[in-house]
């Protein structure tokens, strides 16, 4: 019997349509276990460049900050696309990650047993794959300095950085993390060609003295996005640099069926942030197709991770497995004889099954 105040962003695009069952789930699960959630909603990227003027305000992360986990919709839309960098909304996003110091982003991706048809890729290739994306989230080419174009407008440059405390603490949790599950670490960088990655990879070596049981071992990028739909089971752990763990994890989300399936909790910080990996998806906002298990599974992360409620993240992992089983499908993971439903049947359903799983 806890209460807990939680910081809502809906966002832009499919956000609102999805972070709405996502909390429906949640009251399911107040009712269940006997807590309270208090909501306090908070805008970041587009809603907040039409409300504001920007897409972050010092408010907005102080608020958040006062409060015990962020469930995060999406950001961003052709609406605001053609703004300065630092005024779009998914300038919001990376500045919240930054004040938040959620440097570590957690990208799990697991292949339902029912969805086994659903992939582009064939059933004996994912089958039982269950691997972690561990992004770098707050470094790297995506924060370096100098960025920008020339006075001339001639030339345009971003710098790929890291330092090595940067580096260490994200390889400490992703060995630590890899120590909990199956073992093995798998490392990717681009160190045949960037300084940057050769230091990132020193470090991992260095950091790897201290786990002696976890098994090693580095791959380049290229090889890596490769080995991924050649031979998902071969990886735990991929720990991986800010811009290379944007691009692998979309992929990752193909052996599960769908982007819309993949979740994540940026954590390292007070408070966390728990957000599915895909985006706004201005094409289907609006038409009540989206799919809401990615924001429902990243609410799973926000008990589990944000407030350590492992009872309850279970049962909403339980549910959405459940739905599933039961053959219901929206439509991006949909093949012919499934029951297919809107993103309101589906959130129905999952908020149904946490109070009877
Ligand atoms: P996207 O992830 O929004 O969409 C890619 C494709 O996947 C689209 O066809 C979309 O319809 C589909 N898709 C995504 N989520 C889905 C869901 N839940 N159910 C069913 N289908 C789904 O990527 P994009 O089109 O490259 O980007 C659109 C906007 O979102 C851009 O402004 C981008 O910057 C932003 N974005 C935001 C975040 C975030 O807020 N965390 C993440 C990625 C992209
Ligand atoms: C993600 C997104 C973001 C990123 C964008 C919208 C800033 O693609 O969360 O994966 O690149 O980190
Ligand atoms: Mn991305």
């Amino acid at each position: 019997m806890g209460k807990f105040v939680i910081s809502v962003m809906e966002g832009d695009g499919i956000g609102p349509e999805i972070v709405k069952e996502g909390l429906k789930a949640l009251e399911e699960v107040a009712k269940r276990f006997k807590h309270t959630f208090e909501y306090k909603y908070v805008y970041v990227g587009g809603c907040s460049i039409d409300r504001f003027g920007v897409p972050l305000t010092q408010e907005t992360i102080d608020t958040i900050l006062s409060t015990d986990a962020l469930f995060f919709g999406s950001v961003g839309g052709p609406k605001w696309e053609n703004l300065p960098h630092h005024l779009k909304p998914e300038a919001g996003l990376l500045g919240i990650r930054k004040a938040l110091g959620a440097f570590a982003n957690l990208r799990p991706a697991k292949v339902f047993r029912e969805l086994i048809n659903t992939s582009t890729l064939k059933k004996e290739v994912i089958e039982g794959i269950d691997l972690l994306v561990v992004r770098e989230l707050t470094g790297g080419i995506y924060f370096g300095e100098p960025r920008g174009f020339s006075e001339d407008k001639k030339k345009a440059f971003n710098t790929m950085v890291y330092t090595n405390e940067e580096v260490r603490r994200i390889a400490k949790l992703a060995f630590d993390i890899a120590r909990q599950r199956r073992k093995k670490l798998t490392s990717v960088d681009k160190a045949n060609v960037l300084e940057v990655s050769q230091f990132w990879r020193n470090i991992v070596i260095e950091v790897s003295k201290d786990y002696p049981d976890v098994e090693l071992n580095h791959m380049y990028v290229d090889n890596a996005a490769m080995q991924l739909v050649r031979n998902p089971k071969q990886f735990d752990v991929i720990v991986t640099g800010n811009i290379f763990g944007d691009i692998l994890s979309d992929e990752a989300s193909m052996l599960t069926g769908s982007i819309g399936m993949l979740a994540s909790a940026s954590v390292g910080g007070k408070v966390g942030l728990f957000e599915p990996i895909h985006g706004s998806a201005p094409d289907i906002a609006g038409l009540g197709v989206a799919n809401p298990i990615a924001q429902i599974e990243s609410l799973a992360m926000l008990l589990k991770y944000g407030l350590k409620l492992h009872k309850e993240a279970k049962c909403v992992e339980d549910a959405v497995a459940l739905v599933l089983k039961m053959g219901y499908r929206t439509q991006d993971i949909a093949t012919n004889s499934d029951k297919k439903v809107n993103t309101t049947q589906m959130g129905d359903l999952i908020a149904k099954a946490v109070s009877e799983v």
